[in-house]
């Protein structure tokens, strides 16, 4: 499992997360909702080690992973899925997702047949450019990228954001059956409340850099959330 305790991040002179406490488990998704700028990114990149932080540990697995490269991070299991998807727009969807392989040993560097079945519509365009594709079939490939990388812990940064509601209900399905499979743990930021409350096991409401409200899917109590979420 993830167990992060008393993080703290800072950009220059601001204090960006001010000791956060986080759990992810196995088999189970984890969803950390909040307003824009309260620090959910911030929290994702200083876990895969893609922004310095200031203190605080970042076990996985038992392991403190907090000094190590983001390259060596993958290769400890951890793939993330960007806010905004970064997918490279000149790249064809096929050698976007092999971009995936980087963390893996060359025998495993392949692009599981599973993938396909969990989002078809990438295998109709495998030739066609990233760029080309919609913002809803472009996330779609990102999280298929960092599945190519056979993650135990998938990290997603708003995959809903500004896509299309038939393929929001796509992407719900398969972060759902990916939790149920049981050899995966799912950290999910997520503003939209309904997608989050699906799928939620366990959930952390931030507020200005820090967790303000957590609790299993058992005791989210909708209106609490719900009021850390309205600007
Ligand atoms: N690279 C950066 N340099 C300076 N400030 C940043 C940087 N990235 C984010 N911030 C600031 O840190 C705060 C948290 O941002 P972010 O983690 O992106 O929040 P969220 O993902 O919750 O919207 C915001 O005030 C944002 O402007
Ligand atoms: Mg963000």
């Amino acid at each position: 499992m993830l167990a992060i305790r008393d993080l703290h991040l800072y950009y220059g002179a601001s204090h960006t997360l001010r000791g956060v406490s986080l759990d992810a488990r196995m088999g189970e998704v984890t969803c950390i909702l909040g307003r824009n700028g309260v620090g959910k990114t911030s929290l994702l990149r200083a876990i895969f080690g893609l922004q310095p932080i200031a203190g605080g540990t970042i076990a996985w697995e038992d392991r403190d992973i907090a000094g190590l490269a983001p390259h060596l991070r993958a290769r400890c299991g951890l793939a993330l899925v960007p806010q905004g998807r970064d997918i490279f727009p000149r790249l064809t969807v096929l050698e976007n997702l092999q971009t995936g392989f980087a963390p893996l040993p060359r025998e495993k560097r392949e692009v599981p047949e599973e993938i396909f079945s969990l989002f078809p519509v990438l295998r109709d365009m495998l030739r066609r450019r990233g760029g080309d594709l919609s913002g809803g079939q472009q996330q779609q490939l990102a999280i298929a990228r960092a599945l190519v990388t056979q993650p135990r812990l998938l990290i997603l940064d708003e995959p809903t954001e500004g896509i299309q509601p038939s393929i929001i209900k796509d992407i719900e399905r398969v972060i759902r059956y990916l939790a149920q499979r049981g050899d995966m743990a799912i950290l999910l930021v997520e503003q939209y409340f309904d997608f989050a409350r699906d799928l939620a096991d366990a959930y952390a409401v931030m507020e200005r850099g820090e967790v303000a409200l957590a609790g299993c899917k058992a005791d989210m109590e909708e209106s609490a959330v719900r009021r850390y979420l309205t600007v």
